[in-house]
């Protein structure tokens, strides 16, 4: 019986899978149906024989179909968007290059869609004001170089995912709709649009609004006057903003009630401390955590508070810690707040603080936000998987405590902090730069806890996920420590996409997708930012087809032979190291290989940097042939450069 209904079960499920898988074909035949395809042949390969996934122009990943990309064809006529509604994991659309006309595509039938690319067309109609209504995930809508006329459209600019919106080269008329938020791009140049330019976007770059008629006020130098603000939107307009900004005085009102009201409680309880409770928030830790660390300056508070811990105690008893290692001696959440706590930093994900327990040794707290896209078990029982790793270069995990709206992990103090700290930072704090063995070493130690983050987590699209200079800590003799990895499968989606290093890669920004090989594109930006003393972030990360990121900036300046002005001068002496430094700039280059086919796996790279440590250390047995053998390529090769004087 048991054993029928489970044959039974897979064979009907069995049949839904190839029920969908022949929907899908029947559904793009249908939509090429309706195509008018100039380029004679372009889609031969839409065939019933071949898979879908292999036909010209079908996006898929782990053989579901994500995207389609028709460009450069000679497509004319409409599109037919509703035979496209039966591909459930499509997100994006690519029609750029033909010569598109007709009503505007029904692209709202697809409410999951996350880009539009139907730039250069031939489309020269209005565009329903509603068309794109239910577009709640939309990220990316390239309409430029059309002829579209009338407004444009009030649905595009309510959705909060909106990012990059490419208008320009169209005849857009009437004023900007209200976007709720400022974007990445939006580029409404060459429209003949008028009006106030809404002030969300008035910090964006004037560029962006050149060559329209009578567009005014801020970024333009025009300023608004009458009718603007006499007709009667800009009117509601206005009472909008009073409003928001009696919202926003109440807000700051009650916040500094609230802060006195605070202060208040605080100085009456460490007075009168035998009548009163100390101020712990209902469930609490870790606002007293953070209200230690507040408190932290005044000696006097602070010891006269700490008696006040009984009650607290008797809070956080019931909430333990969980330990993750046994090699270390367990202490208590109060034990960690018996100490005075000390901010190290906010990340992203919320602070960090340090504090020293009863048996003198430093530990470190870090708060998580954001981080409920797991249920109770699931997070424990990956903290546990992450517990078990065991690597020289991963910065264990302690011990964490889980409550739903916030998570905190406790770690080791690590001495030397970060390697942002070291690159970025080091004249403030008072140390010497990092040289070019140190720096080469870091990159061969982060390289290995990849790896082995690789081989060790599997299951992860990421393993590591989130990979920068401020996530790799130095030890007390300069090797790498890994922090914040494996984190993906926990982080709400919504913050992940937002903050997480993963989510910048180049296949997120145009595919959507994580690959087993973004954690080496992060890799590759590491080493540039290693040998540049640049910082990523530095470079505008708006719109990564067009401008300049860490990768392109050094793709620019590099020839292929040594060029002074991309190095960190800080590196201090790299005589007789170009090649060294040379081959490293390369590897991290291929690390960064935008089409991730071309892109090195992690167990290519990571033997890269160790065939150049090895060289190295080969290198430096054999001292004096290889000085020899550089100094007289140096002579040759490099003439009376500024490393040629030193020979001289
Ligand atoms: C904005 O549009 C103009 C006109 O089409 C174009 O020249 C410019 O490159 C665009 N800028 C960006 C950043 O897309
Ligand atoms: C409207 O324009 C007049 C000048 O025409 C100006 O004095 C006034 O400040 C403007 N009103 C508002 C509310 O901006």
């Amino acid at each position: 019986m048991n054993s029928t209904s489970l044959l039974l079960f897979s064979i009907v499920s069995l049949f839904l899978v190839a029920a969908n898988g022949f929907w899908e074909t029947e559904s793009l035949l249908k939509f090429k149906k309706s195509l008018v395809i100039g380029r004679a042949g372009a889609l031969e390969s839409w065939d019933r024989k071949n898979p879908t996934c292999t036909w010209t122009g079908v996006l898929c990943h782990q053989g579901k179909i994500w995207g389609l990309r028709l460009e450069n064809i000679e497509l004319s006529g409409s599109l037919n968007i509703e035979a496209l509604t039966s591909l459930r994991s499509l997100r994006s659309l690519s029609f750029m290059n033909n010569k598109l006309n007709g009503p505007f595509p029904e692209f709202k039938k697809l409410g999951a869609l996350k880009s539009i690319y139907l730039s250069n067309n031939q489309y020269d109609v209005e565009i329903p004001r509603d068309a794109f209504d239910g577009m709640g995930w939309l990220k990316k809508l390239h309409l430029e170089n059309n002829k579209f006329v009338g407004e444009i459209p009030s649905s595009i600019a309510k959705y909060p995912k909106v990012l990059e919106v490419r208008l320009d080269g169209n005849r857009f008329t009437g004023q900007i709709p209200e976007f709720t938020h400022e974007l990445h791009m939006l580029n409404l140049s060459n429209n003949g649009l008028s009006g106030p330019i809404p002030k969300v976007l008035s910090k964006m770059d004037r560029k962006m609004f050149e060559g329209n008629k009578e567009l005014c006020g801020e970024p333009l130098d025009m300023e608004c006057t009458s009718p603007y603000n006499v007709s009667s939107e800009p009117k509601k307009r206005s009472k909008k903003k009073t409003s928001k900004f009696l919202y926003i005085a109440a807000a700051v009102v009650a916040a500094l009630l609230a802060i006195l009201i605070i202060i208040g409680v605080i100085i009456a309880i460490c007075r009168r401390r035998r009548n009163k409770q100390p101020p712990l928030s209902a469930d609490g830790e870790p606002s007293s955590l953070q209200k230690r660390a507040g408190i932290q300056d005044s000696d006097k508070g602070q010891s006269s508070c700490h008696s006040q811990n009984r009650t607290a105690k008797r809070m956080i008893h019931t909430t333990k810690l969980t330990f993750l290692r046994d090699d270390k001696e367990k202490f208590e959440l109060q034990d960690l707040l018996k100490a005075s706590a000390e901010i190290l930093g906010s990340g992203c994900f919320g602070g960090s603080y340090k504090t020293v327990l009863s048996n003198g040794s430093n530990m470190v707290v870090k708060r998580f936000k954001h981080m409920n896209n797991a249920g109770s078990d699931e997070f424990q029982d990956h903290m546990k998987r992450l517990g078990r790793l065991k690597n020289d270069n991963l910065l264990p995990i302690v011990a964490y405590y889980y409550k739903k709206e916030e998570k905190l992990f406790v770690f080791d103090f690590v001495q030397k902090g970060s390697l942002a700290g070291h690159l970025h930072g080091h004249k403030s704090l008072g140390q010497p730069s990092l040289d070019w063995p140190t720096r080469l070493n870091i990159v061969k130690g982060v390289g290995r806890g990849l790896l082995y983050l690789h081989k060790n987590l599997p299951s992860l699209m990421a393993p590591h996920g989130h990979l920068k200079s401020s996530n790799v800590l130095l030890s007390e003799n300069f090797e790498p420590l890994l922090t914040d990895y494996g984190l993906i499968p926990m982080i709400n989606e919504e913050s992940a996409q937002e903050l997480m290093v993963a989510y910048k890669s180049p296949e997120f920004l145009t595919q959507s997708r994580v690959t087993k090989k973004t954690d080496v594109w992060g890799l590759g930006v590491l080493i540039l930012e290693i040998l540049t003393g640049k910082f990523p972030d530095s470079f505008p990360q708006a719109n990564q087809e067009k401008e300049e990121t860490m990768v392109s900036w050094v793709k620019s300046i590099f020839k292929g032979e040594w060029t002074q002005e991309l190095f960190d001068q800080e590196m201090g002496k790299t005589n007789n190291c170009e090649e060294e430094i040379l081959k490293l700039l390369r590897i991290g280059l291929s690390c960064c290989e935008e089409e991730v086919e071309k892109r090195l796996d992690i167990r290519e790279a990571v033997a890269k940097i160790e065939d150049l440590m090895k060289e190295r250390e080969q290198g430096d047995d054999d001292f004096y042939s290889t000085y020899a053998a550089s100094e007289a390529d140096g002579r040759s090769s490099r003439g009376v450069s500024s490393e040629g004087i030193n020979l001289a």
